[in-house]
């Protein structure tokens, strides 16, 4: 299967990976891990998401999130929240400062975001939807996307809707996770409804949930998708963009060691220390541990080591002893 690109309105996205927005993890230290790793496998990064309230009032910190001037491009900012007027400000805001693409999630389930009316909160309020997407439409000139999963819960699956509704009032790409509101992550992520949305809108359709592999991502390809969209899988594997890159040009993906991923975490560490203090970034630390090295031998030792560590230091000093250990001639692939 060839790999392509596409375009969202103007911005091509090539190749057709991007990198999904995690709150707490995709700031911009792991963006540049991530684009670093992956070299041009990587079509489009999108931030964590911002809360329009946050940023409108000013908050340093969200103010901070729009700080993504030295990253390669395109780059896509996410905001989320309900107030019309706020999301039009932050919307200025995003495109201010120099973002290619103005994302609008409308697929968080987390209770503090969807009791204020944002996120997944909003694919049920269909008529408040179309109103934030037409405002949003003509705010910005860049193009804009939006974040959807299947619906509520079970007898609520309006995506279809959604969908329709969306690219009615403009909306220039949308991402579907095949999952409910109810049922956070777990269970399966629904590919069907990816050959539905396919074959009742025009606009460009990037599938997103348990992409891990070749197989994955063939598959929601084979029903259409034109993009793919990865997040907790790049935490799993740093360089799942490029090995998927390599095995859908028929290569295979490059074997890495123990090393190698001693290595990514300790460059990130160092990414982190220029963005957080060190209390920050040892949970960020532990984040990217926890997932990058499930499966290796030892790993499980080390994860608890790195669980009790207080300092970066101490974590360090524990991922080179790991790393150094004995099997560490051994290479892996990450599957
Ligand atoms: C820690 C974490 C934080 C997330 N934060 C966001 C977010 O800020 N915005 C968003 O649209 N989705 C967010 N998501 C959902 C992911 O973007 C993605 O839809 C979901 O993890 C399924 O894709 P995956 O199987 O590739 O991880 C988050 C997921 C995780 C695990």
């Amino acid at each position: 299967m060839s790999l392509s690109s596409f375009f969202i309105g103007p911005v091509e996205v090539k190749p057709l990976f991007i990198l999904a927005p995690m709150s707490g993890v995709t700031s911009r230290s792991f963006r540049r891990l991530i684009h670093r790793e992956n070299g041009n496998a990587l079509g489009l990064t999108v931030t964590e998401f911002i809360s329009v309230e946050a940023l409108t009032r000013n908050n340093k910190r969200s103010l901070e999130m729009l700080d993504f001037r030295d990253e390669p491009r395109p780059i896509s900012v996410q905001i989320f929240g309900y107030d019309l007027d706020r999301l039009q400000r932050a919307a200025e805001l995003v495109e201010e400062n120099g973002a290619d693409i103005l994302d609008l999630n409308c697929g968080c389930p987390v209770p503090k975001v969807v009791k204020r009316g944002g996120g997944c909160e909003l694919m049920r309020q269909p008529e408040h939807l179309a109103k934030v997407l037409t405002t949003l439409k003509k705010t910005v000139k860049i193009p804009l996307t939006i974040k959807i999963r299947l619906g509520w819960d079970e007898k609520h699956k309006n995506a279809l809707e959604i969908a329709k509704l969306a690219q009615g009032c403009g909306v220039d790409m949308l991402c579907l996770h095949g999952r409910t509101k109810v049922q956070l992550y777990s269970g399966e992520a629904d590919r069907d409804i990816v050959n539905t949305l396919v074959k009742n809108l025009t606009i460009p359709i990037v599938a997103n949930g348990d992409i891990v592999n070749l197989g994955s991502a063939q598959d929601y390809l084979s029903r259409g998708a034109q993009g793919l969209m990865i997040g907790r899988g790049a935490l799993v594997n740093p360089w799942v963009f490029v090995d998927l890159q390599r095995q859908m040009s028929g290569q295979s993906p490059l074997a890495h060691s123990k090393q190698d991923v001693c290595r990514v975490v300790c460059d990130y560490s160092k990414f982190l220390l220029e963005e957080m203090p060190e209390k920050g970034a040892l949970g960020r630390m532990k984040q990217l541990v926890g997932q990058a090295t499930k499966g290796l031998r030892d790993s499980t030792k080390l994860r608890q080591l790195l669980c009790r560590s207080q300092s970066l230091e101490e974590m360090i000093d524990h991922l080179h002893r790991w790393s150094a250990a004995k099997e560490s001639e051994e290479n892996y692939v990450k599957s």
